[in-house]
């Protein structure tokens, strides 16, 4: 597959720090935004909310007849559209995320999420953060960006994110459903996360969050060159 405009990827897994910088990124470079889980979010929001087994691929198939990705309001960030209405805000809950890690291990689903995220490649360019993104979706993007980051520190960013969102959690529920997540995301069959052999690494654990702005955009002058 040849792209008609540049890709940069960025992945990691949960609370890695990979959706703030993308967004900084795209901001920085006037570049389009996908948020891939965004999509297994959707699936798992939407099944649930239209009692759809997710295990039939006719009917998740149907369910998507009504689905795509729009960018709006001048914004160049893509967001959920279904059946015409904006549902982004409602995938960023734990309980849909949970939901979503169990969605994202089936392949037929990955399988048709795949057009969906190429069709989102648009000049100038596109950052795609996910899981899979340097490995499977967008293999020849020019940039690839693994993050890490220490697994109590990604722990408190997800529960001070929760807390923002109204949720009632607490530090240490959130850490053992991160861990199970992490498992379960790196130890499945179809699509692990896992860094692209190209991939640069970051850790994420002790840089703030301009240093890491810094140090991508350093290595993208560096790809453009090469
Ligand atoms: O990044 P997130 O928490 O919004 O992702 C939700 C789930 O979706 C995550 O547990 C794994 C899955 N996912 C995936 O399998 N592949 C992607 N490219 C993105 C997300």
């Amino acid at each position: 597959m040849t792209f008609n405009a540049p890709v940069i990827t960025i992945d990691g897994l949960s609370s890695s720090g990979k959706s703030t910088i993308s967004v900084l990124l795209a901001e920085e470079l006037g570049w389009h935004l996908l948020d891939s889980g965004m999509l297994y979010r959707s699936l798992a929001y939407l099944t649930e909310l239209e009692s759809v087994d997710v295990n039939s691929e006719e009917k998740i198939h149907r369910l998507m007849n009504n689905f795509k990705l729009s960018t709006i309001n001048e914004s160049n960030i893509y967001r959920v559209i279904y059946k015409n209405k904006d549902i982004t805000d409602y995938l960023n809950t734990e309980s849909v995320g949970i939901n979503a890690s169990i969605i994202a291990k089936i392949q037929f689903v990955r399988d048709l999420l795949l057009p969906i995220q190429h069709s989102c490649i648009k000049e100038p360019g596109l950052i795609a953060n996910g899981r899979d993104m340097g490995t499977i979706v967008f293999p020849k993007a020019i940039l690839k960006i693994f993050f890490t980051a220490d697994i109590e520190i990604r722990a408190q960013r997800r529960y001070e994110e929760l807390l923002k969102l109204g949720e009632d959690v607490d530090f240490s529920s959130v850490l053992s459903l991160l861990k199970a997540r992490d498992e379960a995301d790196k130890n499945r069959n179809i699509s692990p996360v896992k860094p692209a052999h190209d991939a640069q690494i970051v850790d994420s654990s002790k840089l703030n969050i301009a240093s890491v702005l810094d140090k991508i955009l350093e290595l993208y002058t560096i790809s453009r060159v090469k």
